[in-house]
């Protein structure tokens, strides 16, 4: 059978979108469903901070009976030289599948093209596909339905942004964006975004209006202004992204049922107000313990023998 990477979302057939749904519902309600793991190796190389993604990766290989190899970019050759293209085919004589926290897409390309085994993006400055599965997990167990939500992202036009795009254009969403003028997601993941919505009765709005993307929003939804990465433009960053807030008047331009989203880590006084992060709207930290489920999902479907 032909291997599959998980690198983006725009390659998620919606089969398969669905099947995710609802078998993170079933290992949400049985985490030990089932062992399709036994006997696997699963190997975890992270080259940027991590605590939700590498730990709910780490334990859902676990649960599922496989075996976990730990890998940092100090740890491996990569670093003296040895190119990603031959370390890719050496790692892919040893492990099942690997999860790859990296900064450039085109590296995690590079390693999905060499590998012989499933590559899994756990991040990279221009996606983040598993945390929007897990969100958009989130946000279908709330309300039943994902087609024809407003989901409103308030912030910089990052790699969170980039996959809410792809994933809520795939769902049939109505995606709205507010970023600084500075700070716009990127103009080919918008067009991809667009055809998705096209094809799902979705629609695509990109702008730079907090108030206005927040207008009756289901889902209002923040990330960090400095991501990683971007450590050397934070003051910069900071200034430009303050009317970018989520706090008590933008939340009350949203619907009053609506469910506020961060990805995590957050600010607390910058991206999102304290009061709106712990108040009744917050829906952030299911959000966070739902990545377990979604990533056993994952791993099932992309490591299927
Ligand atoms: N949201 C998320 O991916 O968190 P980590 O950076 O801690 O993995
Ligand atoms: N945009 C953030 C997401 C962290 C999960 C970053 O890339 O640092």
């Amino acid at each position: 059978m032909q291997k599959r990477d998980l690198l983006n979302l725009g390659s998620l057939t919606s089969k398969d979108f669905s099947w995710l749904l609802q078998r993170a519902e079933e290992y949400k309600k049985d985490f030990v469903l089932l062992r399709s793991l036994e006997n696997l190796s699963i190997g975890l190389l992270f080259e940027k901070s991590s605590t939700r993604t590498r730990v709910s990766f780490d334990v859902a290989i676990s649960r599922l009976g496989g075996h976990t190899v730990s890998l940092s970019f100090d740890d491996i050759q990569v670093k003296r030289g040895e190119t990603i293209a031959d370390t890719a085919r050496v790692l892919s004589s040893y492990l099942d599948g690997l999860v790859i926290r990296t900064y450039a897409q085109e590296s995690i390309e590079t390693w999905a093209q060499h590998a012989t085994i499933p590559i899994i993006n756990g991040l990279t400055d221009l996606y983040h596909p598993c945390q929007i599965l897990s969100d958009l997990f989130t946000i279908y167990q709330k309300r039943g339905t994902l087609k024809g939500l407003k989901l409103a992202y308030i912030g910089d036009g990052n790699n969170i942004a980039h996959s809410l795009l792809l994933g809520g254009a795939k769902a049939g969403m109505h995606v709205a964006i507010a970023s600084p003028k500075t700070r716009q997601p990127d103009k080919d993941v918008v067009k991809q975004a667009e055809t998705l919505a096209a094809k799902s009765e979705g629609s695509i709005a990109i702008g730079s209006d907090p108030a206005k993307s927040a207008e009756g929003a289901d889902v209002l939804y923040t990330d960090v202004w400095v991501s990683m990465g971007d450590e050397e433009k934070k003051a910069a960053l900071v200034k430009t992204l303050k009317p970018y807030q989520i706090n008590e008047d933008l939340l009350s331009k949203a619907k009053p049922d609506c469910l506020v989203m961060h990805c995590l880590p957050a600010h607390r006084g910058e991206e999102i107000t304290e009061g709106v992060m712990e108040g009744p709207n917050s829906v952030i930290f299911e959000q966070a313990a739902n990545r377990l489920p979604v990533q056993q999902a994952i791993l099932e479907l992309y490591l299927k023998r």
